[in-house]
């Protein structure tokens, strides 16, 4: 009877959370958390593939290259969770790097049921490494784990992919508050931060000439559609990334292409939509590489070391608890 109850749950969450992002007053929005349903998690992975999204290979390159020294500054034994994990795949070097030391525990944290089941997968193969999946948002997922540790136990928490850059900026260091708040000194945040580049190429990375961002994008109505019986076509909107300089974030909108009226049945909700008026779907901050360690010290951390690729401007932080 538990799956029933959590999937009506899950709607009705969804639902709320539809209707008050689209309903605000001034900009329309629908959260970024949504966008990784199945079909977004597998979109999301195509992109990470993209020649013009280097984000993820400037990631795998620090990580493949810095594990052992990123491990290194981290005392035995350590847990290793992992915030938003996606697939895991490039969590592999990590945990290789940690299991030629000890016995490693791997938690993924994420609300995303098939990313996870598609991680547990990936990382179960690596030998001395055990994986127990978290499907819960990144906090209540943390703390399950912080609870659960023995008293020697470190904690190393991984949050990838500039995943922070989701957050606006005050509410990124909310976050990392929160984050230090349920570990101890001593332990430690890995933290992937994308940097500034020039404004085309950080455009091109989310507006790819295949249109695999513009699927991810639209798939987000395609979700409200199948999940809440929305009523959005999606051929009357277009996927839109802009450059917000003086935030310095990509912004992904979805732009109405005529005056339109939405029902979604499920939120209880009509939206009447402006010809060009936009939804904001998600934020992705850009930082420049000394902005982190003072990052670290606003939230309760100290930057231990900083990695930066050389191919694509990307850093790998490694924050300790202090
Ligand atoms: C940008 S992807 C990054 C995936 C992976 N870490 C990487 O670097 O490629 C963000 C991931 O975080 C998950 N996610 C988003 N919001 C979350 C939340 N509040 N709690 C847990 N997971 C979340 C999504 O499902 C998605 O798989």
């Amino acid at each position: 009877m538990a799956t029933p109850v959590l999937a009506t749950q899950h709607v009705s969450e969804f639902a709320a959370d539809v209707r008050e992002s689209l309903t605000k007053p001034g900009q329309r929005e629908l959260p970024s958390k949504y966008l990784y349903d199945e079909v977004g998690s597998a979109l999301f992975e195509a992109i990470c593939l993209l020649p013009e999204y280097g984000l993820t290979r400037a990631d795998t390159r620090l990580l493949q290259e810095y594990s052992a020294d990123i491990i290194s500054r981290i005392p035995s034994p350590v847990r290793v969770a992992e915030l938003g994990s996606g697939s895991g795949k490039k969590t592999r070097w990590i945990l290789e790097a940690l299991s030629r030391r000890q016995l490693t525990y791997y938690y993924p944290i994420e609300i995303s049921p098939h990313a996870l089941a598609a991680c547990e997968k990936e990382l179960a193969q690596i030998d001395l490494v055990s994986v127990v999946g978290y499907e819960q948002p990144y906090l209540e997922g943390l703390r399950s784990v912080a609870e659960g540790r023995g008293e020697r136990d470190h904690v190393l928490v991984l949050f990838l992919g500039s995943t922070i850059g989701n957050f606006d900026r005050d509410a990124g260091d909310t976050f990392l508050r929160e984050v230090r708040a349920t570990l101890r000194p001593g332990d430690a945040l890995l933290l992937g931060t994308d940097l500034e580049k020039a404004a085309e190429l950080q455009l091109l990375a989310y507006d790819d000439p295949a249109g695999v961002t513009a699927a991810f994008n639209l798939n987000l109505l395609a979700r409200i559609n199948r999940e809440l019986g929305g009523g959005f076509d999606l051929s009357c909107f277009r996927h839109e990334a802009r450059w917000n300089y003086s935030d310095r974030r990509i912004e992904m909108h979805l732009r109405s292409t005529c005056r339109q009226s939405v029902r979604i049945p499920a939120a209880s909700l009509r939206v009447v939509l402006d010809e060009d008026e936009t939804i904001w779907t998600e934020s992705s901050h850009k930082y420049k590489a000394q902005e982190i360690p003072e990052m670290a010290e606003r939230t309760g951390f100290r930057c231990e070391a900083q990695w930066i690729d050389q191919e694509w401007p990307f850093a790998q932080n490694l924050l300790l608890a202090e």
